[in-house]
């Protein structure tokens, strides 16, 4: 297995959109399979392909408290949002940036499981929204861009600060 390298906010990169996967096949198998490795080291609950450099339309997440619930999204979509709450959210490619954010509270996500198998699931509360926050990733859009411009401003200044820190 690989750990991914994950782009970081503000790169350019992460506003390229996902494509859907045509196939499931075994490297879109093993891609899975990375991607849950990488999210659970890092460690984070969900990841999208688009933060590890790659445009297809894939999402993992696992919110449980013993990481051991993995969930799979391929070529996700939303058929049916009601509601509307407000979380505080973060993102593994926003290190250390919580902010709130709202979206729908409840959705009906309908995607391809890790075996290409068609399914629907209902979600509300943190789930629902991991599940929009990742989707919007393939979109090539990340949750600051809800924020003010202000609030962007600074956190790139901290951004700045992390990168000059790592090298
Ligand atoms: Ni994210």
């Amino acid at each position: 297995m690989t750990i991914l390298n994950i782009l970081h906010y503000p790169d350019p990169r992460l506003r390229k959109k996902a494509l859907p996967v045509s196939q499931v096949d075994e490297t879109v198998k093993r891609l899975v399979e990375d991607m849950f490795e990488t999210m659970y080291q890092a460690p984070g609950i969900g990841l999208a392909a688009t933060q590890a450099d790659i445009q297809k339309r894939i999402i993992v997440i696992d919110i449980s408290e013993h990481k051991n619930e993995p969930l799979c999204f391929i070529n996700p979509e939303i058929i049916r949002r009601d509601g509307v709450e407000e979380m505080e959210e973060g993102c593994l490619s926003v290190p250390g940036i919580y902010e709130r954010v709202e979206r729908a509270e409840q959705v009906i996500v309908r995607a391809l499981d890790r075996e290409g198998e068609s399914f629907d699931m209902q979600v509300s509360g943190l789930l629902s929204a991991c599940i929009q926050h990742e989707m919007d990733h393939l979109e090539g859009k990340l949750f600051v861009d809800y924020l003010s411009e202000l609030k962007r401003q600074r956190i790139r200044k901290k951004m700045d600060k992390l990168r000059q820190k790592m090298m």
